[in-house]
């Protein structure tokens, strides 16, 4: 079964996974990261990708499938959390078309509005090594640009400047948020208040799950 974590950009969906991961033993599986993973390594789906995701637009349906499949496949047998995926709904129906393992139990939105996305997006920094997130005031690494899991340097994600910020925020409200709409008619769509610390949002989260 699959938790869908869904939300606008900086909502903290990979941030409250990541906290799934390590306290609840989730396997999470972001499409975000995944094709920032293939840019990393150079592919040939990689530099496709970039084009679209260095313009903060979506990356072409197609190209995620392939990728989806395969991180499926890896985590069998799990309680997976899909942050990222679906983003429209196309991709929701592509998921919903998957072997019954895979069908989707909840949906959970975290929803925060729109003038705290773009604080916490301009402030984020990540992990150049193992992705963790930080923010520069709401979630401050130890040493300042060091990352406290791996030790490597923080950098700023190039999808972060504001003019991409808006266009992303852009793109959700557009593509994204009709698979609200899809997983409310399915029964399956739960709103989390995404607003607060991260231990308050990730105790709401607890509470839906
Ligand atoms: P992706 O990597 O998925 O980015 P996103 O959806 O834009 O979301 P973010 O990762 O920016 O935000 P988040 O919700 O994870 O927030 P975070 O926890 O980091 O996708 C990037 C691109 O890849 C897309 O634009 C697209 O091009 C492509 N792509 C990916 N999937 C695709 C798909 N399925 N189809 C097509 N294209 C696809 O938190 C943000 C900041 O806030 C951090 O600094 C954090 O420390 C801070 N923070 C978190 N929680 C709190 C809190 N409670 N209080 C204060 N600060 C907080
Ligand atoms: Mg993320």
């Amino acid at each position: 079964m699959i938790v869908v974590l869904t939300g606008a950009p900086g909502a903290g969906k990979g941030t409250q996974a990541d906290l799934l991961v390590e306290r609840q033993g989730y396997k999470k599986i972001s499409t975000g990261d995944a094709l920032r993973n293939q840019i990393k390594g150079g592919t040939e789906l990689g530099k496709t990708a970039s084009q679209f995701m260095e313009k903060g637009e979506l990356v072409p349906d197609a190209l995620l499938l392939d990728i989806l499949k395969s991180e499926l496949s890896a985590v069998a047998g799990h309680k997976v959390l899909l942050d990222g995926y679906p983003r429209n709904l196309d991709q929701a129906k592509t998921l919903e078309g998957l072997a019954a393992e895979w069908t989707v139990g909840k949906a959970i939105h975290l929803d925060v509005e729109s003038k705290q996305l773009v604080e916490r997006l301009s402030g984020r920094r990540t992990c150049l090594n193992c992705g963790a997130t930080f923010h520069m005031t709401m979630n401050r690494p130890e040493k300042e640009g060091i990352c406290d899991k791996c030790g490597s340097g923080l950098t700023q994600r190039p999808d972060d400047e504001v003019k991409k910020v808006q266009t992303r925020l852009t793109v959700y409200e557009k593509s994204t948020e009709p698979v609200l709409d899809f997983y409310r008619s399915k029964g399956v769509y739960v709103r989390v208040d995404g607003l607060g610390s991260t231990e308050d949002v990730y105790s709401r989260l607890l509470e839906a799950l």
